[in-house]
């Protein structure tokens, strides 16, 4: 039987990858249903936490998420974001790997690029532990936010890059906020599924943050899609759970011993 990282490699130009994050147990059981990928991302700094940045997070409180995760993930195949200086040369990026997939029992891990540590890929996946890259605006490495890829030198960096990820072993790589036109280009290059965020539909996949596309997170940048407004509803519910209460309509005899 192919293994779960065969399988999303083979994917490749074949069907479009689904990807999301998940942070906890509730949101994977349902996740699970439909999603490829499911990333126990270092978002939850700023999309549960309301941390300034996803830097702020440190690996011990991610493993709690990724446990909770894993309890509802059967079918998918369960990435976990290693947290920033977690991952700064190889002796830290082996030991802290191997922790997380012992503790969390997940499938693989993902590290963001600086531009020169694809030699810790290469170290991770020769020692067994199968890695997703990811390229691009890189927000553990880079302070202000920006399209990336727009001039011709900064296009042909970044597929140098996707190239050396590649070489290095990767089984798959995330393209974040890059230009239509070079994420069609490293799409075209690359022989691993590249996993956009913010980065057309030229990619063999996409990934959002799910508190986004359920906006539950208020953040909502042009690359986000929000399907439902959950915050409407859950305000549409405890408005009306506090009615009930002041009003004694609530607990009925039916909700009591
Ligand atoms: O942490 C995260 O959520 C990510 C994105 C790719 C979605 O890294």
């Amino acid at each position: 039987m192919l293994s779960k990282i065969k399988k999303i490699k083979n994917f490749k130009s074949k069907r479009k990858l689904v990807c999301l994050t998940a942070y906890s147990k509730s949101f994977s059981r349902i996740l699970d249903k439909y999603c490829d990928i499911i990333l126990v991302g270092d978002s939850v700094a700023t999309a549960f936490y309301g941390m300034k940045s996803t830097k702020e997070i440190n690996m011990d409180i991610m493993i709690n998420h990724g446990v909770s995760v894993k309890k509802s993930v059967k079918k998918s195949t369960l990435v976990f974001d290693m947290p920033n200086n977690t991952y700064r040369n190889i002796k830290e990026a082996k030991k802290n790997a191997k922790y997380i997939l012992k503790k969390v029992g997940c499938d693989a891990v993902k590290i963001e690029s600086n531009g020169k540590n694809s030699n810790i890929i290469r170290d991770l996946v020769k020692s067994g532990i199968p890695v997703m890259g990811h390229i691009g605006y890189t927000p553990q490495f880079k302070k202000n936010f920006k399209v990336q890829g727009k001039n011709k030198f900064e296009g042909k960096k970044l597929i140098t890059e996707a190239k050396r990820i590649e070489k290095a072993g990767a089984f798959s790589v995330v393209l974040e906020c890059i230009t239509g036109s070079v994420s069609k280009k490293i799409t075209s290059l690359i022989n691993i599924p590249t996993i956009g965020i913010g980065s057309s539909n030229e990619c063999d996949g996409q990934i959002l943050v799910t508190d986004d596309i359920l906006g539950l997170s208020g953040f909502y940048p042009k690359f986000v899609k929000k399907y439902v407004n959950l915050e409407f509803f859950i305000d549409k519910a405890v408005r009306k759970f506090k009615k009930e209460v002041t009003k004694k309509r609530f607990p009925k005899k039916s909700n009591a011993y």
